[in-house]
């Protein structure tokens, strides 16, 4: 099923397959995809066929009435014959009546009675009336018993048969006159005609006959006008036996061959035109015929070939018909031509739309014509012109497009590559918690995936106060030289972005780079959150160039790592805090016990023994008794003092277990208590502060904050070697801050918790579990040879009386 747009085109099919814009009409015929071209040929032919048509018109007309005009002409020498032979026929018919009329009127003056006599006069009459006539052969008087009276010219004799012929002697007895034929006076020779006009007498009989003997052949007769007879034409007087009188003699053939023809004309007695062949295969005659009336068995025949009769209008005819050939040739011709001029330009045409649908724009339309054509040829061009510029379009746009998405492709594909190394990377980074091995395998991979050669780690060390201390180098050194503390490392970590040296000789900061044989050198910032751990610093010893993309993901990838080591410290800490925490519960366990080992030891040794000494004192004084009043009062005396004694090392005893001032008095005196013990003792100046802090806080919470201040203050006396001690408690509402400063000799708090000192940091450890547990923070500020601050906050807004 053609679609609409196949509909919309008529019969012609869209040619499937076809891969141009413009698809040329295509025949479904045969299923291939044929070229149907509506060439001009057709049309041309089409051309020519019309002019014909027309012309065949034009020459059908043209014939019928050539045609008419030529029956016309074939009438007009039909009539023409016919004419002259009458009028020929008429000229001897009027010699007759003349002959008749002149013969008739000297018959009227002959008075003749009934001799054979005639008079002087009567002979002058009859020679004057011989005279006048002139060109009869013979004139007679014949008398009514058929004797010659007289004749002219004189001694002449009659004709042959004269006397007998049946005109003469018809008139002698009729007394009418007659005209009839006579033999020709010699063998061979025509006949003649004879006049006979009666001559009657007084009393009205006839006496006489005046008989003329006409000779047609007499030239002064001049029967036959010469002038008249036109060329190969046989004109002739003749009688009804086929005899000659006189004319052109005919061919005897002809005249054998036309006799039965002519008899059954003269038959006829009537003027007629035929076209007669005598043999067949023989050119025809025309044959004329008209009688002379006076003389019916007399008529005259013209004869002519009927080729020469016609010879003009069959001239005309092939005139015409050459003509008509040659207007037909010449029109064909015109036409032929004419429609080439049409067809040509089409078909230059058809091929220009051909190269156009086979989408070949670039040659011009190049028909310069004033007419249709050219309109149409300019109208193509015009067409071919926007069709180009089009195509162009389209093409540049598809070439834009192409090199579009090749670029889009190439960055999805680096992107890929980007994402499956940072993947890679993110792999291997998160397959381990230890911090070194992350560093050396993420190392690994990235040499890998980025193609360097050389590439270490620069971690920054924590000072303990939030700030970035010294760079710890992991990963292979870079030549001899240590980095200044300008490097690209270091700016790489204060400005959080990667730092890029295309050609470490041009960069300033990369003279340790450049000395250790790199070339192009990259440092990527190690990111967890908000901070730089670190730098991963990557170089090569051949000039490298980073793009943007490149740039971006080693971003990423130092993001990865750096979150990997975040996370790896963080499960380190929390892995050495639980350490810590086992090992503060052993050593609290171990502390009870040693506890309760001194408390045992010192009520052994102490109050064990001065109750031992009491009683042995006791028992002395039994022994006394009231004897010795001195020395009982001395033993009393001395036993009082061991009981005093006794008491005083229970009461230290019952003090250092838990003393009583934190119950009775409450946090600020329990603790001013024990530092001044401990402290004051030892000869550190203490220097107490309290704020806000009349009202006594929960008691379990005052347990809490008296233990963990007490363990700072046990710090500044066992490890301080301090001068002065300040201890500083401040209550604002519900904030409860304390600080516990010396000017000791102070430490590292970084190194504390770490598993290289296992025996240490319990005490600090458990301050911050004590406080965290409490919904406070603990801060420790403190470095070697600058003394020592213990900051604890702690907010007291969740804390109601009695609830711990
Ligand atoms: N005020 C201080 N002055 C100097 N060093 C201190 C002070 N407080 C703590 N330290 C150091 O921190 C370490 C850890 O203290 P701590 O956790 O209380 O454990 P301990 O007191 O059992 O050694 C101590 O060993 C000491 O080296
Ligand atoms: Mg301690």
């Amino acid at each position: 099923m053609p679609d609409d747009r196949d509909r919309r085109l008529g019969h012609g099919l869209r040619c499937r397959g076809a891969s141009h814009l413009f698809q040329p009409l295509v025949d479904r015929r045969g299923g291939g995809c044929r070229v149907r071209t509506l060439t001009s040929k057709s049309l041309a032919r089409r051309i020519v066929i019309s002019v014909m048509l027309g012309l065949s018109l034009i020459l059908t007309i043209f014939g019928l009435v050539s045609s008419w005009t030529v029956d016309q002409m074939v009438q007009s020498v039909y009539r023409e014959r016919l004419l002259l032979a009458k009028t020929i026929a008429e000229h001897v018919d009027d010699i007759l009546l003349y002959s008749r009329g002149e013969l008739t009127r000297t018959a009227q003056l002959l008075a003749l009675d009934s001799t054979d006599q005639i008079s002087a006069d009567q002979k002058e009459i009859l020679l004057r009336a011989s005279h006048d006539m002139g060109t009869f052969a013979t004139i007679a008087l014949v008398g009514s018993n058929g004797n010659v009276i007289w004749i002219d010219p004189p001694g002449a004799s009659m004709a042959v048969g004269m006397l007998d012929s049946p005109a003469l002697t018809t008139a002698l007895k009729t007394g009418a006159t007659q005209i009839g034929e006579l033999p020709g006076p010699t063998a061979g020779t025509g006949p003649l005609a004879s006049v006979n006009v009666p001559v009657v007498d007084g009393t009205g009989r006839v006496s006489a006959v005046l008989s003329a003997e006409i000779n047609p052949r007499d030239r002064t007769l001049s029967l036959i006008p010469a002038s008249k007879v036109e060329e190969a034409a046989s004109m002739a007087l003749m009688n009804t036996d086929g005899r000659v009188v006189a004319g052109t003699p005919l061919d005897p053939r002809d005249v054998h061959a036309h006799r039965l023809l002519l008899s059954n004309l003269m038959s006829t007695i009537r003027p007629g035109v035929v076209i007669h062949s005598a043999w067949a295969n023989t050119p025809g005659h025309l044959v004329a015929y008209a009688p002379v009336p006076s003389l019916p068995t007399w008529g005259v025949v013209i004869e002519q070939s009927r080729d020469v009769a016609f010879a003009a209008s069959q001239d005309f005819q092939r005139y015409l018909l050459l003509a008509g050939v040659v207007a037909l040739v010449t029109a064909i011709s015109l036409a032929w031509l004419d429609a080439r001029r049409v067809t040509r330009p089409l078909q230059t045409l058809a091929a220009v739309a051909e190269r156009f649908a086979a989408g070949q724009l670039d040659e011009k339309v190049r028909i310069e014509r004033a007419d249709e054509v050219g309109v149409l040829a300019h109208a193509f061009e015009t067409m071919r012109q926007q069709l180009k510029r089009s195509l162009d379009e389209i093409e540049s746009y598809n070439r834009e497009l192409a090199a579009r998405v090749e670029l889009r492709t190439r960055e999805v594909e680096n992107r890929n590559r980007q994402l499956a190394a940072t993947n890679a990377i993110a792999a291997t980074v998160s397959s381990s918690l230890e911090t070194n091995a992350i560093l050396v395998h993420a190392l690994e991979r990235v040499l890998d995936v980025t193609g360097l050669e050389y590439g270490n780690f620069l971690l920054a060390r924590s000072t303990g106060n939030g700030a970035m201390g010294e760079l710890d180098r992991i990963g292979p050194p870079l030549g001899n030289r240590q980095c200044e503390n300008d490097c690209l490392c270091t700016k790489a970590m204060r400005e959080a972005i990667p730092v890029l040296a295309r050609d470490v000789r041009s960069e300033a900061r990369a003279t340790v780079c450049h000395e250790a044989g790199l070339k192009s050198v990259v440092a990527v910032p190690l990111h967890a959150h908000e901070h730089v751990l670190g730098v991963l610093f990557l170089g090569s010893s051949t000039e490298r160039s980073f793009e943007q993309r490149d740039l971006d993901a080693l971003s990423a990838i130092g993001q990865q790592i750096g979150m990997a080591l975040a996370n790896a410290r963080l499960f380190e800490e929390v892995q050495a805090r639980e350490q810590a925490r086992v090992r503060l519960i052993e050593q609290i366990i171990a502390a009870q016990e040693g506890e309760r080992q001194r408390i045992a030891r010192d009520l052994h040794d102490s109050t064990g023994q001065s109750l031992s000494a009491i009683i042995m004192g006791l028992e002395a004084m039994e022994e006394i008794g009231t004897s010795d009043e001195a020395r009982l009062t001395q033993r009393v005396e001395r036993t009082k003092e061991l009981a005093r004694n006794a008491l005083t090392d229970l009461r230290e005893l019952v003090f250092d277990l838990r003393p009583i001032a934190l119950d009775d008095l409450g946090l600020v005196p329990a603790l001013r208590a024990h530092a001044d013990r401990h402290l004051g003792e030892r000869g550190v100046l203490v220097s107490f502060e309290s704020r806000g802090l009349k009202e006594r806080l929960p008691s379990r919470l005052e347990t809490s904050l008296f233990r963990v201040l007490q363990e700072a203050v046990n710090n500044v006396a066992k490890h301080a070697y301090a001068r002065s001690v300040s201890i500083r408690l401040l209550r604002v509402d519900k904030e409860f801050t304390a600080v516990v400063e010396d000017d000791g000799v102070g430490f590292d708090p970084t190194t504390v918790h770490r598993p290289t000192h296992p025996e240490r940091g319990l005490g600090l450890l458990g301050i911050r579990e004590r406080i965290e547990m409490l919904g406070g923070s603990v801060q420790v500020e403190s470095a070697p040879g600058a003394g020592t601050k213990v900051s604890i906050h702690l907010s007291l807004s969740g804390f109601e009386r009695g609830t711990l």
